[in-house]
């Protein structure tokens, strides 16, 4: 359905064709429920103009981008500010408590970029929201058009969310969790922890990573039958 709303957009816009799926199975729950979008990079509005249309009334985009090169609507509002500024992200965000459904980063696709938005707006996202990064396989190019890509470069975003699993993973790094001999240590970085300890899954996929914030699921063994030994 998301693909056929874009095939009729009234502005230009750029996807990879399997990206339409995608948003239909991480975004779809949001149909229908008026979200509250953060979209970087709106360029001539035409994902604006696909996200209103597929969520229906009431969705509100809240875009930044680096330069204006639409109008706002009543509902898309554009603020220009650069998504590699932590400054920007602080003085125009900073003193918000999170207000957004879903946080879509369609920006430069630059690595540091990339990472200086998650690091920034994920607080922004509320719980039960979802953090889509799209065409993040500049994590991957090494020495074009990008900073800091490359296979295995440890400044990619690609790397950088893999210590979003990480901290999916936290409860197994120390005795906490009290199902047998835990080992523990090393542990995940503090930091990352305070950044993401609200996060239930990470999805990776050819160029998108799909971020769910929300409580840790519990982890919880249930054992069914007899036959159980130790
Ligand atoms: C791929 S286009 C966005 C396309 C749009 N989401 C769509 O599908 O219709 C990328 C946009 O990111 C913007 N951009 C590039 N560098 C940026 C930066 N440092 N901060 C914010 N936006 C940036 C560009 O101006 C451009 O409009």
């Amino acid at each position: 359905m998301i693909e056929q709303i874009f095939r009729q957009l009234a502005r230009p816009c750029d996807k990879f064709e399997h990206y339409f799926p995608l948003y239909e199975r991480h975004l779809g729950e949001f149909v229908g429920k008026a979200p509250r979008i953060l979209e970087i990079g709106v360029q001539f509005g035409g994902s604006a103009e696909m996200w209103h249309r597929f969520f229906g009334a009431g969705t509100q985009v809240h875009g930044v981008d680096i330069e204006r090169q639409c109008g706002d609507t009543e509902y898309l509002s554009l603020t220009v500010g650069d998504q590699g500024s932590d400054a920007f992200w602080r003085s125009r965000f900073g003193d918000c408590e999170p207000c957004f459904d879903i946080i879509v980063d369609d920006g430069s696709h630059d690595n540091p970029h990339q990472i200086a938005t998650l690091v920034n707006t994920y607080r922004l996202l509320k719980d039960g929201g979802i953090y889509w990064c799209e065409d993040t396989h500049t994590s991957y190019y090494a020495g074009v058009r990008v900073r800091d890509g490359g296979y295995g470069n440890p400044r990619s975003f690609i790397e950088y969310a893999k210590q979003v699993v990480d901290v999916l993973h936290v409860r197994h790094t120390a005795h906490a969790i009290g199902v047998g001999p835990t080992p523990d240590g090393p542990h995940v970085p503090a930091h990352l922890v305070a950044l993401y300890g609200h996060v239930r899954g990470v999805h990776f996929y050819d160029s998108v990573v799909v971020i769910e914030k929300g409580t840790p699921l519990p982890f919880r063994r249930l054992m069914h039958g007899g036959a159980h030994a130790g």
